[in-house]
């Protein structure tokens, strides 16, 4: 599918509902609906909280790409930090703007926009952050040249993209297979077709080191630890256990399906 035909077809999918939306039955925007979305996320993601560390960004530029509903967009803000926030759909820009004026916090600016064209000028901000988003845009090489781009000389980018060897991506490829009955296609189409969005990417922590090498940044932190949906918390305790026990065999830093790496752009840059 070609790029734009693709982008098209992730927006729609996403404007249905945003993130962490589908999990809640309280009223649209309601601050109910706002606290479900909130208390289930950071119970399944925890780690989001010591990786984005955002306390510690008080009166920065912090630039969220992706902020879907505005949970941790909202964390930012409550942190003090001085807070633009993008993302590819009207449904997301709605749900945060809603969710903002609950708690009466402001945004320096929230726009749709597209993370292959970030609207910001370069150089400008302290942080950029994105969970989980740049894997699904059709060109998420220019995802991450774009946040380069606007990242300051010497700031630091905070981004999670899947990981395509994780044991959650491998719970993913048997269950397809054999709802699907097709063994042989591989864990990238898997993930392609399967995975959120249609299009979905994931990648190996040394495709990403590889790429990284060819932009001015150094990597001050990179791993893919275990996560709660490796460990299947939905599922029985039978299988949490075997899951731990994979987990245990094949390294907790190693096989999470969340890959998570910070990085600093060099000062020369
Ligand atoms: C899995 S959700 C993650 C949202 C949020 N970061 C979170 O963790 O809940 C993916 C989000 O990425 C957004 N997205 C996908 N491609 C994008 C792009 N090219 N530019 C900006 N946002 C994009 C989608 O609209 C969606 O809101």
């Amino acid at each position: 599918m070609a790029n734009q035909a693709l982008k098209e077809e992730v927006a729609r999918y996403w404007n249905k509902a945003s993130c962490g939306t589908e999990y809640t039955d309280k009223s649209k925007y309601s601050a109910e609906y706002f606290n479900d979305i909130e208390n289930l996320r950071y119970r399944i993601e925890p780690e989001i909280f010591s990786f984005a560390q955002f306390t510690r960004f008080r009166n920065k530029k912090v630039l969220e790409v992706g902020v879907g509903a505005g949970t941790d967009f909202t964390q930012w803000l409550r942190a003090g930090a001085l807070a633009y926030g993008i993302d590819l759909t009207q449904e997301a820009i709605d749900n945060v703007t809603n969710r903002l004026d609950l708690e009466n916090l402001k945004p320096q600016d929230l726009q749709v926009a597209d993370a292959e064209q970030i609207p910001y000028q370069d150089n400008f901000f302290d942080l950029v952050y994105s969970w989980g988003v740049i894997h699904h845009s059709p060109n998420t090489v220019r995802c991450l040249e774009e946040i380069i781009r606007v990242t300051k000389p010497n700031g630091t980018i905070k981004l999670m993209i899947y990981n395509r060897h994780s044991l959650f991506a491998f719970y993913r490829y048997i269950c397809t297979v054999l709802s699907k009955g097709n063994p042989f296609q591989s864990f990238k189409s898997v993930l392609y077709n399967h995975q959120e969005s249609i299009g979905t990417k994931a990648y190996t922590l040394k495709e990403i080191r590889m790429l990284l090498k060819k932009y001015p940044v150094e990597i001050k932190h990179m791993k893919a630890s275990v996560t709660n949906h490796d460990l299947l918390y939905y599922k029985s305790h039978l299988y949490q256990r075997a899951a731990y026990t994979i987990a245990s065999l094949l390294g907790w830093n190693h096989v999470g399906w969340f890959m998570t790496i910070e990085l600093n752009k060099k000062s020369n840059a």
